[in-house]
């Protein structure tokens, strides 16, 4: 308390003075840092190789906190819900009174009205920026983003990163790579900023460099030898398990859906081909739409198994439905100091975020199979990371994660702060409380993947909408793994799909996979189906989805109840009747969810 009230005092006398004149008079208050966030020890397998050259410079990107804290979770729950309740709307029409009941459920908000529910207080701005001006750097440097409640510094020289941010950057390289980043371990901010910023990055969050979850990759075989009658995954065998087979997507003009591909994940658009030849036969010229987010190197001769597999099931569930692949980048091979250094090649998910914020035309479906153990994530980063998936939310996208794979935690699952502490370790983005989180299955009669990721966030609290779905499945659960696990929090997966056996065309080879990487693009497929059966009938997509699965939806599962994602020297959770952290709230049934979208009635 007491440090708040330090925080609240500085800034009044800071802003009591002309705002050209605050940098000089109270130098004590910009010098004097606190720490924003530091890890006990250089994070996984990074280690130090030495201080970047001379002249490096860096973009950092500073996550202001909104002016109405929670304006935008309210708005999202609003246009999300299709049980929020309805606003009464008075019409005084003399000589008639009308009453109406107005619903804003798929209401979806504007690129600028979300801006507007994001804005920072004027004052926070006014204060960042004299905190800035003392360290010399100008206002031409600087420009909002990410919808307007970051900034972005531009080029800062390395040395005054460190004096902004009581920071030491170094170069670090990933252990038995060439992949370097530059980074520090903690960072500081002088008080009176505190309760003004949420994060600033590139800083404390290091990554590693193939974030993609684990996959078994099978033996090469020669595309053309593989048999659909083998008892593997093909797209013909889940549209009949999940029963879209006889769907016909009639809204291909407005309906689009997303992959993303991190990290050097390259789509080969001649495996896509061979892949629907030889699996969706009726399908003729697929095709998708490349956004190279700056540079990241889009090769379609150098295709990856990942961005292979996505591709290739998204198109296989949704075609002819319009597909777009944004190639993000990620770590560079090697660090080349003289030149600038693109920020989202740090930062991937902020520098895809803000190329897809800052778009007026965005997929309504996005497949992403990537994520990292929640504790690598500084927990400020991962909540502002977070809310940006939120305004995607808000301007009515659905996004579907992987839950990731090694079921409760892999590892030792010990806690990184040093204290040997063993916990289970959820997944981010998985545990954000604004995507739709995907774990696995396995064979028919479907049971769950024993590697499907599952549990509870340790950074995020229990949403709304799990409510009800959560308690249920602790009073089946009673005190198994309790201190294992944060029972207040956020649990995922959300729902879940097939996981394993997958065939997918890799260099005009079949090659098998498996992990939640392969069930995110089956459900982001079946998704993309369901909003074009609702823009067919002049209806909002679905959106942020999980109100309505949590809600009407959750009849529209198949319960999967049997099976568990051991992990942490434990037998993880089980899957049983009803919501688990194995399964969620099951694997989807078509023309059962068909029966269940929801049907605004204004
Ligand atoms: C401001 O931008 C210029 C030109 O891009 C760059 O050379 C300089 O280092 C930047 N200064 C700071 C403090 O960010
Ligand atoms: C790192 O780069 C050096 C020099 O380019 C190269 O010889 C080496 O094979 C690379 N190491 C790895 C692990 O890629
Ligand atoms: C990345 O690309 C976007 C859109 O093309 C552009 O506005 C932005 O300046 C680029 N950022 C960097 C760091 O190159
Ligand atoms: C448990 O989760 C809450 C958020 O729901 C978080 O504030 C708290 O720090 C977590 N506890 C531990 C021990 O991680």
């Amino acid at each position: 308390m007491h440090y708040l009230r330090l925080s609240v005092l500085c800034a009044l006398a800071v802003f009591a003075r002309p705002i050209d004149s605050v940098a000089t008079p109270f130098p004590q208050n910009w010098n004097d840092m606190h720490t924003k966030h530091r890890w006990n020890v250089i994070p996984g397998e990074w280690e130090t190789i030495s201080q970047p050259p001379v002249g490096t410079t860096i973009d950092l990107s500073i996550a202001l906190r909104p002016h109405h804290e929670h304006a935008l979770a309210d708005a999202i729950h609003e246009v999300s819900n299709p049980k929020h309740p309805k606003h009464v709307l008075f019409f005084i029409l003399p000589p008639t009174h009308v009453t109406l009941l107005h619903s804003r459920y798929g209401s979806y908000l504007s690129k600028e009205q979300v801006a507007k529910l994001v804005a920072p207080h004027p004052y926070t701005l006014e204060l960042v920026e004299a905190w800035l001006r003392y360290h010399g750097v100008p206002p031409s440097n600087v420009s909002t983003s990410h919808g307007g409640n970051w900034l972005t510094v531009t080029r800062v020289p390395v040395s005054t990163a460190n004096e902004l941010l009581g920071a030491s950057y170094q170069l670090y390289r990933y252990a038995g790579t060439n992949k370097t980043i530059l980074r520090t371990v903690g960072y500081a901010l002088p008080p009176a900023l505190h309760a003004h910023v949420q994060t600033v990055a590139p800083t404390t969050y290091f990554g590693s460099p193939l974030t993609s979850q684990e996959i078994a990759r099978g033996h090469g075989r020669a595309a053309g030898a593989l048999s659909t009658r083998d008892v593997r995954v093909t797209p013909a065998l889940l549209r009949l398990l999940y029963k879209s087979v006889t769907y016909q997507p009639a809204a291909t003009e407005q309906n689009r859906i997303g992959v993303t591909g991190f990290h050097g994940q390259y789509v080969g658009d001649e495996d896509l081909k061979t892949f629907m030849i030889r699996f969706r036969s009726d399908a003729n010229d697929p095709s998708f739409l490349v956004i190279d987010i700056n540079n990241s190197g889009y090769d379609p001769k150098k295709p990856g198994y990942e961005a292979n597999l996505d591709m290739q099931y998204t198109q296989g569930i949704a075609w002819p439905t319009p597909h777009v692949f944004y190639s993000i980048g990620g770590l560079a091979e090697e660090f080349i100091p003289d030149s600038f250094i693109p920020v989202n090649n740090n930062e991937p998910y902020l520098g895809w975020l803000d190329t897809m914020i800052g778009s007026e035309d965005i997929p309504q479906t996005i497949s992403t199979s990537y994520g990292g153990d929640e504790q690598t994530f500084p927990p400020d980063y991962a909540k502002s990371v977070c809310d940006l998936f939120g305004q995607l939310g808000a301007r009515g996208v659905s996004i579907l994660f992987s839950s990731g794979d090694s079921g409760v935690g892999g590892g030792d699952c010990k806690k990184n702060d040093g204290s040997g502490v063993v916990q289970f370790q959820p997944v981010f983005p998985a545990t954000c409380p604004w995507v739709t989180s995907v774990g696995g299955t396995i064979e028919h009669p479907e049971v769950s993947a024993p590697f499907s990721s599952g549990g509870f966030s340790n950074v995020f609290k229990r949403p709304d909408y799990q409510t009800d779905a959560v308690p249920g499945f602790f009073q089946q659960l009673r005190n198994q793994h309790s201190g294992l696990y944060n029972a207040s929090s956020r649990g995922f997966p959300d729902v879940s799909a097939q996981a394993a056996r997958f065939v997918v065309v890799l260099n005009n080879k079949g090659v098998i996979m498996r992990g939640t990487s392969c069930s995110a693009p089956v459900v982001a497929g079946i998704i993309s189906l369901l909003n074009d059966y609702q823009l067919s009938k002049n209806r909002p997509v679905l959106g942020f989805l999980n109100p309505w699965l949590y809600g009407t939806a959750n009849q529209g599962f198949n319960d999967i109840t049997s099976g568990s994602n051991p992990g942490c020297g434990t037998d993880g959770f089980s899957a049983v009747p009803g919501w688990d952290p194995v399964t969620g709230l099951g694997t989807p049934d078509f023309q059962r969810l068909l029966e269940r979208l929801p049907i605004p009635t204004n």
